[in-house]
C-alpha cells in the first residue's frame, strides 16, 4: 500500500464522503469497489447503523478488500462478488446513495451497457437519493449527459484530492439526484 492510500484509508477519505453527502446510518452500493480505497472509507462514515454493499467481478481484489477491513476493524461491509453482469442482486428502492467510482467508462462498459448499468443503479436507490460518480477515461461533459438521460439530475460538482490507481490525484466528484419519473412526468 502507498503512503498516499494509507493516509486516505486512516483519515482522508472519510472527510471527503462527509462532505459529499454521506451520512451515518446510510445503506450504500459501491458498484467495483475494487480492493476498497472508496468502500473502506464509506463504511466508516456509515458506521454500525449503516452498511457498503462492496460489488466487483475481481475476486483478488475482494480478498484484499476483505483483509483492508479487518485491519481497520470494518464489520459493515458485505462484499458481493459478480460474473460481471449488470444486474445488481439488490431490492428495488433499497439503497441511499450509489458509487460509480473509476468504473462508469468506456475501458468496461459500451455505451448501452452503460445506459443499462445506469438503469440498474435508478432501480436500487431510493426516491430522490444520491448517485456519486468519480468519472474517468471520459469528458465530465458526456458522463452528465449519459446520466441524465436516465432521470438523474446532477447536484452537485465536487473538486477534490482523490485516489487513483494508488496514488493522490485531483479530481471532480459529481452527484447526482435520482429523479421519481412520475413527478418528472407531471412537471
Ligand atoms: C479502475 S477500478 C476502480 C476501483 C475502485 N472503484 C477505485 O476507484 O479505487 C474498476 C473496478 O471495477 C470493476 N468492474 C469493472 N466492470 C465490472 C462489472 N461489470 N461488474 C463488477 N465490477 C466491475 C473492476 O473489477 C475493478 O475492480
Amino acid at each position: 500500500m502507498t503512503g498516499d492510500v494509507e493516509e486516505w484509508l486512516r483519515e482522508k477519505g472519510e472527510k471527503v464522503f462527509k462532505k459529499i453527502g454521506i451520512k451515518k446510518g446510510y445503506l450504500v452500493l459501491d458498484f467495483g469497489c475494487g480492493s476498497g480505497n472508496y468502500a473502506i472509507p464509506a463504511a466508516k462514515v456509515v458506521g454500525k447503523e449503516g452498511k457498503v454493499y462492496a460489488l466487483d467481478k475481481d475476486e483478488t481484489k475482494l480478498n484484499k478488500l476483505t483483509e483492508r477491513a479487518k485491519s481497520a476493524g470494518l464489520e459493515n461491509i458485505e462484499e458481493i462478488k459478480t460474473s460481471g453482469e449488470l444486474m445488481i442482486p439488490l431490492k428495488d428502492k433499497s439503497v441511499d446513495v450509489v458509487l460509480l467510482y473509476d468504473v462508469l467508462h468506456v475501458y468496461y462498459f459500451s455505451q448501452s451497457e452503460r445506459e443499462q448499468l445506469l438503469k440498474e443503479v435508478y432501480r436500487v436507490l431510493k426516491p430522490n437519493s444520491l448517485l456519486s460518480v468519480y468519472p474517468k477515461h471520459m469528458g465530465l461533459d458526456e458522463v452528465k449527459e449519459e446520466i441524465e438521460r436516465v432521470s438523474f439530475r446532477l447536484e452537485s460538482k465536487h473538486f477534490k484530492t482523490l485516489i487513483h490507481e494508488d496514488r493522490y490525484t485531483e479530481g471532480y466528484i459529481l452527484n447526482f439526484r435520482k429523479v421519481d419519473k412520475e413527478q418528472k412526468l407531471g412537471e
